[in-house]
């Protein structure tokens, strides 16, 4: 970090990264291994972040939140994922699982949940995807049949992180199988409705202390005020209005995943001794740390801008899938150099640099695949392109003619 951040953080930013700093050290540095090895939640982590006041830094003051936003939000992350990137995303995805009530839920919802999701009282999971959509978020099975005062739902819903510790599902089912654009909407399912039931904990490659479920929705009954906004058919809007806005805190993941493997890495190289001297001296262990540290310090200030970009009410579904490809792609690179680093060593579990390695790779493909991310930053960068006629005319008369063939639209989008 550089003295820049006195100019683009606020007091508020540094003291809750300086607080979430306090809590990694003492509970995620010690714990990590250990949760890790046993599938297990580390309850006094997020005891300690929730008595801190961490979990309300997305949520407006209005709704019992801190209000330092996305920003706030991601420097936390950071801080967590430096020494547990799966306490990262642990953290993260109560932001995830609330972002939908803060993007489109009426003012009653947003005050009957929120203040109770800042305190750390309702934790919070996002159910979007199924076995059969995934990428392809529009084309949901399950279902949401209006009844009389509400909704029954009925299917199963995969991937869903936090499934099994959440008491809000925040879960888009299809409630108009004719409409193409209003298919869906989003209710808030509360983890003790009857029929509500995890299906299957999954046994993952890494990010193992936070457990992601099948979750499975048998008729399960919500009350017309639990659909969110009170209007259906906004579901799908709403979740990727949701994922625009809480992508930053996957990416800050992501840098704080790299940043942790970087200071493992460089601490070993300094201590490590090969020939008579420590391999740090050796320049091909020298440029590995300056590739790993540059890269990790683009990311870094590509999450920060696009965090400030969200606070600032601008639109940053751009941005968001730029930092979030980036930074997650940087986090592999960089997990993977790191391990080079620690030789054969860094092949074995009972060094930590191991997990990391584990631990990155869900990044380039949870919240949206790298591949999904190019596409959005893609669709956007031609959609600007239509504005470029200014460009256009400098461009020699051959490939006019091609403009004049083949006009923007009929870019496959
Ligand atoms: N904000 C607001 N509205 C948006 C929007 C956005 N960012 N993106 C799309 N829309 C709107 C469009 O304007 C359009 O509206 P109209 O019908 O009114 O014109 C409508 O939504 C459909 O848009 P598209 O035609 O662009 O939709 P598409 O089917 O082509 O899908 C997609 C686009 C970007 C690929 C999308 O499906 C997507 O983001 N897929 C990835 C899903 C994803 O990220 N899943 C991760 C789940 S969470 C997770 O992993 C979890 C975890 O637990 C940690």
């Amino acid at each position: 970090m550089n003295e820049l951040q006195n100019v683009v953080f606020t007091p508020a930013h540094l003291d809750c990264r300086a607080r979430a700093h306090e809590i990694a050290r003492r509970y995620l540095l010690p714990q990590a291994a250990r949760h890790d090895r046993d599938h297990s939640y580390n309850e006094d982590a997020m005891r300690a972040a929730a008595e801190a006041g961490l979990l309300g830094t997305w949520i407006p003051k209005e709704y019992g939140g801190s209000g330092i936003g996305i920003l706030g939000l991601s420097l936390i992350v950071e801080e967590f994922s430096k020494a547990d990137p799966a306490f990262g995303v642990a953290f993260a995805v109560n932001a995830l699982g609330s972002i939908p009530l803060l993007m489109g839920g009426t003012d009653e919802q947003k005050q009957r949940y929120l203040p109770r999701v800042a305190t750390g009282e309702l934790a919070c999971a996002f159910a979007l995807s199924e076995k059969f959509a995934g990428s392809d978020a529009g084309g949901l099975a399950v279902r949401a049949e209006k009844v009389d005062g509400g909704y029954r739902i009925h299917g199963e819903k995969k991937w869903t992180t936090n499934g099994s510790r959440a008491s809000l599902i925040m879960c888009f089912a299809v409630t108009d199988p004719t409409s193409k654009s209003r298919r869906i909407s989003a209710f808030v399912v509360e983890k003790g409705d009857p029929g509500f039931s995890i299906r299957k904990e999954e046994n993952k490659m890494g990010i193992r202390m936070v457990p992601v479920c099948e979750t499975a929705y048998d008729n399960v009954f919500v009350p017309d005020d639990r659909l969110i906004g009170g209007k259906p058919g906004m579901g799908f809007k709403h979740s990727m209005m949701t994922l625009d806005w809480a992508r930053p805190g996957v990416a800050a993941q992501a840098v704080g995943t790299a940043a942790g493997a970087l200071e493992l890495a460089t601490t070993y190289a300094t201590r490590r001794k090969q020939f008579g001297q420590a391999i740090a001296s050796f320049q091909m262990i020298q440029a590995m740390l300056a590739d790993m540290a540059m890269q990790t310090e683009a990311a870094r200030w590509l999450v920060y801008m696009c965090a400030a970009q969200a606070d600032a009410g601008v639109s940053v579904n751009k941005t968001a899938a730029m930092a979030k490809c980036f930074a997650a792609d940087t986090a592999m690179k960089v997990a993977t150099d790191a391990v080079q680093v620690f030789g054969g060593y860094g092949f074995m579990e009972d060094y930590p640099i191991a997990k990391f390695f584990r631990d990155a790779k869900i990044l380039q493909i949870y919240e949206g695949t790298n591949q999904v991310q190019r596409m959005v930053i893609a669709r956007n960068l031609v959609k600007e392109a239509a504005e470029h006629d200014y460009l256009a005319e400098f461009i020699p008369f051959e490939t006019q003619e091609t403009f004049v063939d083949q006009p923007l639209e009929s870019v496959n989008l």
